[in-house]
């Protein structure tokens, strides 16, 4: 299944994930405007899925606009490219898939606007399909640190729906299960917006993987009694230095981790990193809207009037991280070095 995927009648096709694990919806979408709110709404969310999600937003914006010259559609380009970028800040693949599709667009070589249409989409195509194929890529380096017996505590959700498919630190799960290791997974379950609970439980339901949910103030609770022997969870955007930006809680997972000698490991494409970015506490992160933390899915635990704070990510400094994982294998530190090799080993610049 993918979770983000384009249609014959030009249209961006995604899960509806605010309402898994009740119903597997889709929603469709004829307007890039749409898809940015999507972003923002979380109709679609994890890094790779919301990048891929505005690849399709900027193939349906150059659909959309009617311009016959380059050079109109380029402007009208420029427009959705900001307003695509603005949906969420934090995710470095939202930008990173935006910029490079601005500068598919821009290609000299395209000299009518409809070129410009066919490059934009193939190439958003493209980026979909090389996403599926670094998440098993991924998962198969990041398998080999899963032994028989594990019991991998996990954050978030990073698996399928993260991802246009396979995930990525729950891809590398899914491959070590799918290899035949007797695993056990904890999934935190992941305050407020529960993607541990409503999300990665109902892929460990499809793919048959045993799981518990827990609440996240639990974590070291199981560490300390020795129940957790991996500590697994994903990244939204990556510093030079090696610190992790990921959803909010996985740094105190990963100072456990590390106060308990339990392994912590990041697992993201090499499409994370941002290496403009020094460290971690450079990243913008994202404050969500508190009403978020009041009302849950509209569940109200306490009356709108009281005060709340919404941080969506947080920062984990390298130090607390036994290796990172990519496509390109398990970097060790230090990481500064590993990561700078591995996004010119998968991204070489592209030729003029
Ligand atoms: O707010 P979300 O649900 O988009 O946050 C998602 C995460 O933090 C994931 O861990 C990250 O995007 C990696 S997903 C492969």
């Amino acid at each position: 299944m993918r979770t983000v995927e384009w249609t014959d009648q030009n249209r961006v096709r995604m899960v509806d994930q605010r309402r898994i694990p009740w119903t597997l919806a889709h929603v469709e979408y004829d307007d890039y405007r749409d898809v940015a709110l999507a972003i923002s709404d979380m109709v679609v969310r994890g890094a790779p899925a919301i990048g891929v999600s505005a690849a399709f937003g900027m193939a349906l914006a150059g659909i959309q606009c009617t311009a016959l010259d380059v050079g109109s559609l380029l402007e009208y380009l420029e427009v959705a490219a900001v307003i695509l970028k603005k949906a969420r800040p934090t995710a470095v693949n939202l930008a990173w898939a935006v910029d490079h599709m601005m500068d598919v667009a821009r290609d000299e070589r395209l000299d009518r606007a409809g070129d410009v249409r066919e490059a934009l989409l193939a190439e958003a195509e493209r980026m979909a399909d090389a996403d599926v194929a670094i998440n098993k890529q991924m998962a198969a380096y990041g398998a080999a640190l899963i032994h028989d017996g594990d019991t991998i505590l996990h954050h978030c959700n990073t698996g399928m729906l993260a991802t246009v498919d396979y995930g990525t630190a729950l891809g590398v799960i899914r491959m070590a299960h799918e290899q035949g290791k007797k695993i056990h997974v904890l999934l935190d379950e992941t305050r407020p917006r529960l993607q541990g609970s409503r999300l990665s439980a109902w892929e460990c339901e499809q793919l048959g993987i045993p799981y518990d949910i827990i609440p996240d103030t639990a974590a070291g609770y199981y560490m300390r009694r020795g129940e957790v022997t991996r500590v697994l969870f994903g990244a939204d955007r990556v510093a030079a230095n090696g610190d992790v930006v990921n959803k909010i809680g996985s740094y105190q997972i990963a100072v456990l981790a590390k106060e308990n000698q339990i392994p912590c490991y990041s697992v993201f494409p090499t499409s994370t990193v941002d290496l403009a970015i020094p460290t971690g506490d450079k990243i913008p992160i994202e404050e969500r809207d508190p009403a978020e933390v009041r009302a849950p899915y509209g569940c109200a635990i306490v009356p709108d009037h009281y005060h709340a704070r919404n941080p969506a990510f947080d920062v984990t400094p390298h130090v607390y991280f036994s290796g990172l994982v990519t496509e390109v294998g398990v970097l060790p530190p230090p990481f500064a070095d590993s990561l700078a090799a591995a996004v010119r080993h998968a991204q070489p610049p592209v030729e003029a």
